[in-house]
């Protein structure tokens, strides 16, 4: 018996390149080894069907999902409601979404061009408030949901050279307290996951190209270490098993770096 038998959970940038090192795909493992069926999406459709694969070699899915239907940019809304609509047709009404698409760039805050910070916000902050409102307005009229965004450390204090990100992933924070509080009343939680440093494929050439950046995370850390996928397994299962009167909030898992006002310990 899981804790989440009998759920359907949607998974949106729950994908990886070898199905496993990302958030969302660690994320979708997660619930799926609690019970859920866990379906995960994003753009790269090689993403999509290696993910799919390795879920489900761990719980088969009774019937394969359709890797086109899964795969799709997070901002295109029709796409959002075929997939939500064959989803719940083959699977069950989706009781748990996950926002974890993200993208992020590096530049001086007087440098970042104009289309970076078109395309962190829509991916980064309009992509999820959609898709809440596409599958939250669902939740709602059955009165009964959770849905978990993924925040970030920036959503809570600033780093430098990532100022569009860091406001994108402030936006996501503020949004998921905004809904969390606007839909309390029809028992949907809304709540979000500020991760620290975990290495991936979004954040890998930065850190790469700059190790200096990578000591100074880990010596504003208190944990004095990088974050796993696994740290974010008890956040992601209690914010998808909680109360409705749970909500609105965002929790870092980020080995005290948001707490600390003196790093190192
Ligand atoms: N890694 C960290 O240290 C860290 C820390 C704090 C917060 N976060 C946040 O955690 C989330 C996951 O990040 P990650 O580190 O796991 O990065 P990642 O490995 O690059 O995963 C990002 C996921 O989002 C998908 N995606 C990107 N743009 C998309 C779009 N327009 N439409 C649909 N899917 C899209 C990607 O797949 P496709 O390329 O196939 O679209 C992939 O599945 C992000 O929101 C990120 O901001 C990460």
């Amino acid at each position: 018996m899981g804790l989440l038998d009998g759920r359907v959970a949607l998974v949106i940038g729950g994908t990886a390149s070898d199905g496993k090192t990302s958030i969302g795909a660690a994320i979708a493992r997660f619930l799926a080894e609690e019970g859920a069926v866990a379906l995960p999406t994003s753009r790269n459709r090689l993403k999509v069907e290696k993910t799919v694969e390795v879920l489900h070699s761990m719980r088969p899915y009774e019937s394969f999902p359709d890797i086109d239907l899964l795969s799709f940019d997070a901002r295109d809304d029709q796409a959002l409601i075929s997939c939500c609509n064959y989803i719940e047709d083959k699977f069950g009404p989706i009781s748990i979404l996950v926002n974890a698409q993200g993208i992020i760039t590096r530049y001086d805050a007087v440098a970042t061009p104009r289309d970076q910070w078109e395309s962190i916000l829509s991916v980064n902050v309009l992509s999820v408030a959609r898709s809440c409102q596409i599958v939250g307005g669902r939740m709602i009229q059955r009165r009964a949901g959770h849905i978990v965004n993924i925040a970030s450390e920036t959503s809570l204090r600033a780093i430098p050279y990532v100022s569009a990100y860091g406001t994108s992933k402030g936006a996501v924070r503020l949004l998921t307290a905004h809904l969390g509080c606007e839909w309390a009343r029809y028992n949907v939680c809304v709540n979000a996951i500020a991760p620290g440093v975990i290495v991936t494929e979004l954040n890998r050439p930065i850190l790469e190209r700059e190790p200096a950046r990578l000591e100074r995370f880990l010596q504003a850390t208190p944990a004095q270490r990088l974050g796993t996928f696994e740290d974010l397994r008890a956040a992601t299962i209690f914010l998808t098993t909680c109360t409705p009167y749970v909500t609105g909030i965002t929790v870092p898992v980020d080995g005290g770096m948001s707490a600390a006002l003196f790093a190192p310990y």
